[in-house]
């Protein structure tokens, strides 16, 4: 039977062919492309079947079987531990699976969202204003006197005589009061700048969180109140508080509010305050015999520097992993 001896042949060339077998991939594709492809020749003896005779027909199937069994196993066994053809049995499905890293919120974020929520459970509104403002806003109508030191170089980034980096959230309780009318109840959260030598306590920019509440009726014990609750919440029920008597040139009386710090045996400032001064009112046209407010004004970076004990401002702007992943 001529098939016979073709099917002998073929395997003794590919005998030839795969000793030895190739290592890259791309002859052991040609290798396999050669005899086992659709036009290979092992495809080529099937073709010849038709030419044989029905009574040699079914050893000459069981033959060319063989020949294709052979030839499969051997490029099985010499291709096992390729990537190709083994990533499925190399896969160790008790392995833990790849994690993605997530993102979160800074911490002077998470700081500023817990003061909002805080005066939002009381019935203040968040506003928003101008980080860069005029002469006006930040400084005249606030009650600065035209000599004021805080209006000095040193302290205020100036983008011309009259335009300033706002060195404080205070500019946006001019704006409230200019956009609409009392009674208002609102906090700013907000960046401010200042022009300081750069230290573990200063830093050029930081986040200030502005309080303002203006009605016919509120006085110096509203604000107590309200900033007792704001203290208790914020540090914990226990937290020993005082105000002490200071002075803002746009409130009247003021003071600044201390928590003693059992850890530091000391006081340690954390807000300013005080009522509205009547010179603040007059320069937005709300008339001071009928309307009263207090204001507050509160740095985020030192509250957020107490409640966790972070000893160097610096660090909320470095962006070290090491330490944001703490919070
Ligand atoms: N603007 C003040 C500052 O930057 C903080 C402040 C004090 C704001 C008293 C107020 C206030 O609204 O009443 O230091």
């Amino acid at each position: 039977m001529q098939l016979k001896e073709s099917i002998e042949s073929v395997r003794e060339q590919f005998r030839a062919d795969s000793d030895p077998f190739p290592t890259d991939t791309q002859s052991v594709e040609s290798l396999r492309v050669k005899y086992m492809g659709r036009k290979g020749l092992v495809a080529g003896l099937f073709a010849g079947m038709k030419n044989i005779e029905d009574k040699d027909r079914p050893l000459a199937g069981q033959l060319l079987n063989e020949l294709k069994q052979e030839l499969s196993k051997a490029f099985e066994a010499n291709t096992q531990g390729d990537e190709e053809s083994s990533a499925e049995d190399n896969v160790d499905y008790s392995l833990p699976g790849l994690t993605f890293p997530i993102g979160h919120v800074h911490p002077l974020q998470q700081t500023m969202d817990e003061i909002k929520s805080i005066f939002m459970d009381v019935g203040f509104s968040v506003a928003y204003g101008p980080e860069v403002d005029d002469d006006f806003h930040n400084f005249t109508a606030l009650n600065f006197p035209p000599e004021h030191p805080a209006r000095d170089m040193q302290d205020t980034f100036f983008i011309d005589p009259e335009t300033v980096l706002r060195t404080h959230t205070s500019n946006v309780q001019i704006h409230l009061m200019e956009d609409q009318d009392p009674p208002l109840r609102h906090i700013v959260p907000g960046r401010v700048y200042r022009n300081e030598a750069i230290s573990f306590k200063s830093y050029c920019l930081f986040h200030q969180v502005e309080g303002i509440y203006v009605d016919k009726h509120v006085s110096f014990a509203d604000q107590k109140g309200i900033l007792e609750y704001f203290v208790k919440r914020m540090f914990g029920s226990n937290t020993k508080m005082r105000f002490r008597p200071s002075f803002f040139p746009f409130t009247e009386p003021s003071a600044e509010v201390d928590i003693w710090s059992e850890k530091r045996d000391q006081w340690l400032e954390i807000l300013g305050c005080g009522m509205v001064d009547p010179e603040v009112f007059k320069s937005v046209n709300v008339d001071p015999n009928i309307w009263h407010g207090f204001a507050f004004g509160m740095g985020v970076e030192r509250i957020c520097m107490l409640k966790y004990g972070i000893d160097d401002i610096r660090h909320f702007y470095q962006g070290d992993m090491r330490f944001l992943e703490q919070f």
